[in-house]
Order: structure tokens, then C-alpha cells, then sequence
């Protein structure tokens, strides 16, 4: 983990691997991944007994099998996540189990996808201790408790606190052993995630939380985890979080624990963001550059269809030029947008909607761009919106390009539709 970063403004390359030659073998737009920097992410966790990838950041099968090879588990959020992680080859038995799904609520499928793979939950309402006790007493189950307060880089990413539907209030947790208790549940561990972003002053709130619940618990709970939140930085102006620092403050909640209880507590962390952010690229062509009034647009062939993260959090994102003649000491304020007929189809923007620009090197249609940081949360919140096909995903593995998910054709786009017989 470095301590400072620097984003280029022009870029030839990713992982080694020429731009133009992954735009003309792949086409764009294009998600490339970088499996090194995966493993880079990963080796920094090592010191946590279990690093659980929260792969709502980015679940490409590729990917999962990447980071299974690393021994790394995975946390599921929906049947279609726990389908995801049994096609990459995870399994939910083990210790730790290879898979547990998190989430508020049980829908039917996720339900019986549980129950058939016997993958442990990790329960987020009372409701849904009854619902799965109901169907399969005896088990064991974790709780995510919200201790009452959360932070986040937006309000939309805040997942603590009255304001936000995730978790078991704290102030329930007895009536949640009482209901584990009454379907013969054991209640073998907790989770706390308060939201993306955390920072360590914060964490100290979190880590005492955590220590009060797991006492009034006590000595069934065998694990806890720290959630994930870990935050990248997404500009220069921004930095790691010190992760020491971060495993220190768990790891003296853990050992606390350990001594009260008198066995072992193993210590989990879940971390999306932080393995799969910085790992993804999302290059585009730039296809049309437009003066309005004082105003200079580059208007690419991705938009928040392939990256909604700026439209929906006015989040910032790194941004390069890859031309045969950008250059990086002339600089002009560019507005960045896609295809979209929708006008916050812009990738400058803040928080609120507002447009602002970016210094960028001049480029010319035909070049590219590239929206470095853009892993996580990437691909795996893109849509078809305006009938735009899903972008191709590829991994780059030891200077090798992979095609791992091919770009969707327009047939795919009508999958599934019918008209009918009227
Ligand atoms: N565990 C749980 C229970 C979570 O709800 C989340 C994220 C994570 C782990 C992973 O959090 P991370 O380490 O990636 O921060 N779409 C937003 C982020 C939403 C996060 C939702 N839950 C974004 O693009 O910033």
C-alpha cells in the first residue's frame, strides 16, 4: 500500500498491455481489470484471518476465481450472488465458510438457495431469524448489528444510524437472541458495517460497539467482522487509510473478547472497494468534441450506463487520455459525458448534479479515455439504459489480455421479451 498516489493524465498503457491494442481487440466501451493490482489489495489484508470479498463490487467470474485462488472467501448479497460464487467454484462449508450471505431481507429465491447450499446467513432484520429458523432450526447464524450511528462518502453510502434500513438495531439485539433462541439458532458471530468510507477516529466508536454487543452476546461468539468500507483514494488529494492502525484497533477488540470468553475469536474483514477499485479501468473512444459557448465537451461511447458512480454520488473519478499525441504539460478544462440523451450524462459532475470540468490534455476523436479507479461498483451497477449493450470486461493476468465477459449483442438487449398474441 503506497502511502501517497498519482493518477497520470496521459496513459499508453494498462498493466502493460497497449491501449490501442486492447481498444482495437476488444472494442470499447471496455472494462479492463488488472489482476496483479487484485492481488497487491489482497496481500495488505493478510494479516485479517479472513479477507471476505463483498463482491457486489465487481462479480465477474473471472474475478472470483482470481481471488478464490488468493484464499480469499466471499460474501453474497442475493441468490444471484450466491450463484455467481458457486459458479467461480466457492463452496459454503469450511472454516471459514466460503460463502455467507448478508442482506436485510429474505426473497424466496435466496431462501432456498440457503437452504440448499447450507450457506450461513448473516441476518440483517428479526424477521429474518424467524424466516430461516421456521425452515431450518438448529443452524447457526451471525448477526449485523447497526449500532446506531454510520458514515459514508455520501449520504447514499451511509449504512449506520436511524436514517439507514441496514442491520439489527442494537437496541433489538436482545429480542434477536430471543427469536434465534426460540428456532434452536446459535448465535456464533457478529457484523458491523457502517458504511464506505470509514475513517479510524471513527472506527474506535465501531470497535467499542462492537465489543459491548458481543459481550451481552457471549461466549457463543466464535467471530466478528469489521464489515468492509475500506476506502481507496479515488484523487491525489485523498490517501490510504493506515491500515496498521485499522487491524490494530480490531485485533485489540478481538483479543479483548478472547480473554473474556477464553477461546479463540477469529477476526473477518469485507472489503469490496479496497480489493477490486483500483484494479479497473473503463476505457472509451472518444467519439464527438464540442465547444459550447466557453464550454469544451468530450463526449465519449460509455456513459452512466457502463459507470453511474459520478451521476449517482457525484463521484470523482480519475481520468487519462490515451492519443498518439496527448500531452500531459497542456492542459485545458474539459466537460466529460457519454451517448446518453439524458443531460447528467456527464462524468465531471459533483455532488447535486452540478457540471464542472477537468484539466485535460487536448485530445482528438478517435482517442481515448480512460476512467481509472472505476473496479468496484463499475460494471456491476451498469445498465441497459437507452439500449445500450453491456460493456466486454477483460482481465489482464501477467501481461496477458483475457476476454472475460463479452460485450452483449443486441439480441441479448431483447432477451426475454415477448410481444403478445394480441
Ligand atoms: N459488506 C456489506 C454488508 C456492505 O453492505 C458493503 C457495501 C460492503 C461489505 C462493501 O463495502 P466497500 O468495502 O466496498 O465499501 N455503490 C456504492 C457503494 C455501496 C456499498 C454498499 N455496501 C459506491 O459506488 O460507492
Amino acid at each position: 500500500m503506497p502511502s501517497t498516489v498519482s493518477f497520470p493524465l496521459v496513459r499508453r498503457e494498462i498493466a502493460g498491455v497497449d491501449i490501442f491494442e486492447l481498444a482495437r481487440q476488444f472494442g470499447t466501451p471496455t472494462y479492463v481489470y488488472d489482476a496483479a493490482k487484485i492481488h497487491e489489495r489482497v496481500q495488505d489484508l493478510r494479516p485479517f484471518d479472513t479477507i471476505r470479498y463483498a463482491q457486489k463490487a465487481c462479480s465477474n467470474l473471472a474475478v472470483l476465481d482470481l481471488v478464490r485462488r488468493l484464499g480469499v472467501v466471499v460474501d453474497a448479497v442475493s441468490a444471484g450472488e450466491i450463484h455467481r460464487a458457486l459458479r467461480a467454484g466457492f463452496t459454503a462449508e469450511g472454516d471459514p465458510p466460503g460463502i455467507v450471505y448478508t442482506a436485510d431481507i429474505f426473497d424466496h429465491a435466496a431462501l432456498e438457495m440457503v437452504l440448499e447450499h447450507h450457506v450461513p446467513v448473516n441476518a440483517g432484520s428479526p424477521q429474518m431469524l424467524d424466516q430461516l429458523g421456521q425452515v431450518a432450526p438448529g443452524r447457526n447464524v451471525t448477526l449485523r448489528i447497526n449500532p446506531g450511528f454510520g458514515h459514508g462518502h455520501s449520504q447514499k453510502t451511509n449504512t449506520g444510524g436511524e436514517q439507514s434500513k441496514h442491520g439489527i438495531w442494537h437496541e433489538q439485539l436482545d429480542d434477536c437472541l430471543w427469536r434465534a433462541d426460540r428456532h434452536g439458532l446459535g448465535v456464533s458471530g457478529l457484523h458491523m458495517h457502517i458504511g464506505s468510507g470509514t475513517d479510524l477516529e471513527h472506527l474506535g466508536q465501531v470497535c467499542s460497539a462492537m465489543e459491548r454487543a458481543a459481550l451481552h452476546v457471549g461466549r457463543t461468539i466464535t467471530t466478528i467482522s469489521a464489515g468492509g468500507g475500506l476506502p481507496v483514494p479515488y484523487h491525489e488529494r485523498q490517501s490510504y487509510v493506515d491500515l496498521d492502525q485499522y487491524f490494530q484497533l480490531w485485533d485489540a477488540t478481538r483479543r479483548r473478547l478472547q480473554d473474556q470468553f477464553g477461546h479463540a475469536v477469529s477476526l473477518e474483514i469485507e472489503p469490496g472497494r479496497y480489493i477490486a477499485a483500483e484494479a479497473g479501468y473503463l476505457l472509451a473512444e472518444i467519439r464527438a468534441i464540442k465547444q459550447m459557448g466557453q464550454n469544451t465537451f468530450y463526449l465519449l461511447d460509455a456513459g452512466f450506463n457502463c459507470l453511474a458512480r459520478p451521476i449517482l454520488y457525484g463521484a470523482y473519478h480519475p481520468m487519462s487520455i490515451a492519443s498518439r499525441t496527448a500531452n500531459d504539460q497542456v492542459l485545458q478544462p474539459v466537460v466529460v459525458g457519454g451517448p446518453l440523451c439524458e443531460s447528467g450524462d456527464i462524468f465531471t459532475q459533483e455532488e447535486g448534479g452540478f457540471v464542472s470540468s477537468r484539466p485535460l490534455p487536448a485530445a482528438e476523436v478517435g482517442d481515448y479515455l480512460v476512467l481509472e479507479c472505476a473496479g468496484a461498483y463499475g460494471f456491476a451497477m451498469a445498465s441497459n439504459y437507452n439500449s445500450k449493450p453491456l460493456p466486454a470486461e477483460v482481465l489482464i493476468h501477467q501481461g496477458q489480455p483475457h476476454l472475460v465477459r463479452s460485450r452483449q449483442t443486441l439480441d441479448d438487449l431483447v432477451r426475454g421479451e415477448q410481444i403478445p398474441a394480441w
